[in-house]
């Protein structure tokens, strides 16, 4: 396996160096790097990574530990068997590689023209730009912090331990929101 994988990466490599040549050849120096240089195809936007794969992810993982008394008598949501919680396992995969595609630079946030929902206290998706441009350490610093606490909840689920998982929710939460008020709704930070 491994060998047979060099010998077929070894051509592309070099065609790919090729490629660099030609294109440095014939391109002015003062050019930015050109975007075939980069393997990633940023379709997605922040926006819809959040309501695509983070949302629902983290959904998953707070549902996990919620019993919920009413009316009708008690929900228990907590997973009961190996099945159960393999759903609580895929969720934790999927929320640590959203985050993680989060890092890659120069994804947008919203779709062209795209407008807030409460421009009152929600930033344009082109200054949020702007400022995990500015400031990438602090976005990546962010997505970090998510991916760490992720790790920490794949122990839990490991271990069965509904109170950690519990627990780290709620850290999880915290960092959702330290994120969103930093870069979305920096305005409501001073009320
Ligand atoms: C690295 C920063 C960052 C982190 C961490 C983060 N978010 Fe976001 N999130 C954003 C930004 C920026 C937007 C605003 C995008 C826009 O302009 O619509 C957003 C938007 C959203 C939206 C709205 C998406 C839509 O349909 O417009 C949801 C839902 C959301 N985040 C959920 C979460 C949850 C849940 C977590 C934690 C598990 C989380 N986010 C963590 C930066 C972050």
């Amino acid at each position: 396996m491994t060998s047979n994988f060099a010998l077929r990466v070894g051509p592309v490599v070099a065609a790919v160096a090729l490629a660099g040549t030609v294109l440095v050849g014939c391109q002015n120096e003062a050019k930015p790097a050109a975007p075939a240089e980069t393997p990633y195809h940023l379709r997605a936007t922040v926006a819809e990574i959040m309501d695509s794969m983070v949302m629902p992810a983290a959904d998953v993982i707070w549902n996990s530990t919620a019993v919920t008394e009413s009316l009708e008598g008690t929900k228990d949501s907590t997973p009961k068997n190996d099945e159960d919680w393999k759903v609580v396992e895929r969720a934790a995969v999927m929320l640590s590689e959203a985050l993680n595609s989060l890092m890659i630079p120069g994804r947008h946030v919203d779709k062209p023209g795209a407008v807030p929902d409460d421009p009152e206290s929600e930033l344009a998706p082109d200054k949020i730009e702007e400022m995990i441009r500015k400031d990438p350490q602090v976005w990546i610093g962010f997505a970090q912090s998510i991916d760490g606490t992720v790790e920490k909840i794949q122990g839990a689920i490991k271990a069965r331990d509904l109170q950690a998982i519990s627990d780290l929710g709620g850290e999880l939460d915290e960092i959702c929101e330290n994120c969103h008020l930093h870069f979305w709704y920096p305005k409501q930070e001073k009320k």
